[in-house]
């Protein structure tokens, strides 16, 4: 599903963001990427989405390549790929259920069925009773719930999360992990990126990339 072999990023400006990463990621993987502030987390996953391409070094994502020259395809994939980024946030003024609609825009979707499955999407993560609220009424970790429902209501098969419990406190960033876990399947790889460790210590049957200075090391956790 993602392999990675050499792959360094080194930004415009100079900065080795990442610095050769090895790592595959088959289907049903549950990822979590770790590290400090800086560490090359984020930069991690723009590579994974095409948001960023590689300096150096080959990266497959659902087998295609991911670089410049490849572009049309990339554009192809990434209606497979469910981002939780910050950097696309909900659009005020719309609905939580407009909001999840317009991330299932261009995917061929007859429209009837393009409600149904956005109003699913936002039962499953408990906002049945927000559906026609506008986002801008919600609350911090609504809106992230409604990000997962725009994230997860494509169908992705790999699943892609940046830093998405925020500064929620304790119970709620659980429950926000849990509900993106809870979309890992056998074909459907989940990963998240975190810098609060003490959320994920002892997680089972898991995959952790650890990134410091813009290395990684990875570590399989027991199935549990
Ligand atoms: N567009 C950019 N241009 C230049 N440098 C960048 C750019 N984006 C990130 N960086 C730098 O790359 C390094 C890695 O940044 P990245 O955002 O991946 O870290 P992170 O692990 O996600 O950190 P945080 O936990 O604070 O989100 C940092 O030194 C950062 O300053
Ligand atoms: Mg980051």
């Amino acid at each position: 599903m993602i392999e990675a072999k050499e792959v360094s990023l080194i930004y415009p400006d100079g900065t080795k963001a990442l610095k050769n990463i090895n790592l595959k990621i088959n289907p049903g993987e549950l990822v979590y990427i770790t590290g400090p502030s800086g560490s090359g987390k984020t930069s991690l996953l723009k590579l994974l989405i095409g948001m960023e391409y590689t300096s150096e070094g080959e990266l497959k994502v659902l087998n295609e390549t991911m670089d410049k020259n490849n572009e049309r395809k990339i554009r192809k994939l990434r209606k497979r790929i469910g981002p939780v980024f910050q950097e696309f946030k909900l659009i005020d003024g719309r609905t939580a259920l407009e909001n999840v609609m317009m991330g299932m825009r261009f995917l061929g979707i007859a429209p009837g069925k393009m409600k149904e499955d956005a109003e699913n999407a936002l039962k499953r993560v408990g906002l049945e009773h927000k559906i026609h609220t506008l986002v801008e009424h919600l609350s911090w970790g609504e809106a992230q719930r409604v990000a997962i429902a725009r994230a997860v209501a494509r169908k992705p098969v790999l699943i892609l999360a940046d830093e998405p419990t925020g500064n929620l406190d304790h119970e709620n960033a659980i429950n926000i992990l849990e509900l993106l876990t809870s979309f890992k399947d056998q074909d459907t790889a989940v990963i998240i990126t975190t810098h609060a460790t003490h959320l994920i210590d002892g997680v089972k049957d898991a995959t952790f990339v650890r990134v410091n200075s813009g290395e990684i090391t990875v570590i399989r956790s027991e199935v549990g």
